[in-house]
């Protein structure tokens, strides 16, 4: 490539974003796809996001994905929000628009749905769910996993009023409850998705293990390159049919992002088997 040919630039955003993968999974699609773009990690500092933004959009950028911990902040500097942005409360991916407006959309939720029904076949509608947390990661996939209709979704975290605060904001998308872990009985779940921040400290949510029967789905939105999350680990250790990280989410989220902003998709199957799953 010459010196004079365009580049798209692109970035993703976060404090820190050092081990972000996001950088090599944009690159791949733009190989993939002839897309003639360059994509790099960005740190901003925690207090500065916006002038970042704004240094960002002046140099030229395209659109940045925004990670940890500035996707409210995202959020609310946006001026035009997709319906999905909306109902999170959170934006990951923003578009530079020629007029200086940004438009901001959110794709962890449908990058999960994408990874779970698509890639793993595992089905959504008509079974029964158990989310664990209730933060913004949370919040951000709620939407399009009530899009699949599940037969039941409920949240379990620590803290109760934050499962109920989702529960009364999203409680007309479907049939939702919120309860605390000690209170989850013996009711057996199709699918248990850990949206809690736990595996940062290697932790797991404290769940009773009556919740996994031998037809159970375990899924961990977080991921981890070399070595299985703890969640996952706890997952077979009580008798889980199977047990996913989140690698295959963030592939697909990414993959929206990329569409979104180039309008074609790439082949994700082939950069999720790069990193790692079988
Ligand atoms: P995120 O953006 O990752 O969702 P967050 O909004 O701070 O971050 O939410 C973190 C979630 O992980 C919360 O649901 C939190 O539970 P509380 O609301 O009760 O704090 C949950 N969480 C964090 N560490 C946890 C742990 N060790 N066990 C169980 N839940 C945990």
């Amino acid at each position: 490539m010459s010196s004079t040919d365009h580049v798209d630039r692109y970035a993703v955003v976060g404090n820190p974003v050092a081990h972000s993968l996001s950088p090599q999974i944009h690159t791949s699609f733009a190989q993939q796809t002839g897309q003639a773009l360059s994509y790099q990690a960005i740190e901003l500092p925690l207090t500065s996001f916006e002038t970042g933004i704004r240094d960002l959009q002046q140099q030229g950028f395209s659109g940045v994905n925004v990670t940890v911990p500035f996707k409210r902040e995202a959020w609310e500097l946006c001026n035009h929000k997709s319906r999905a942005a909306q109902d999170a409360g959170a934006v990951n991916t923003l578009t530079f628009q020629p007029d200086d407006d940004i438009d901001g959309n959110n794709t962890d939720g449908v990058g999960l749905v994408r990874d779970l029904v698509d890639n793993l076949e595992i089905a959504i509608d008509n079974r029964s769910i158990l989310v664990l947390g209730a933060g913004g990661a949370v919040r951000g996939v709620l939407g399009p996993i009530l899009a699949q209709s599940p037969a039941s979704l409920t949240i379990a975290n620590r803290t109760l009023e934050k499962a109920t605060e989702l529960v009364r904001d999203f409680g007309a998308q479907g049939n939702l409850e919120a309860v605390a872990y000690d209170a989850l009985g013996a009711e057996k779940f199709d699918l248990i998705i850990n949206g809690t921040a736990a595996g940062l400290s290697n932790e797991v949510p404290p769940l009773p293990d009556t919740v996994i029967g031998a037809n159970s789905i375990c899924y961990d939105m977080m991921y981890s390159v070399s070595t299985a999350t703890a969640f996952v680990d706890w997952a077979y250790s009580h008798g889980a049919a199977k047990a996913f990280d989140g690698i295959g989410m963030l592939v697909e989220q990414a993959a929206e992002a990329f569409v979104l902003w180039r309008t074609v998709r790439p082949d994700t199957a082939e950069v999720i088997r790069s990193l790692g799953r079988l």
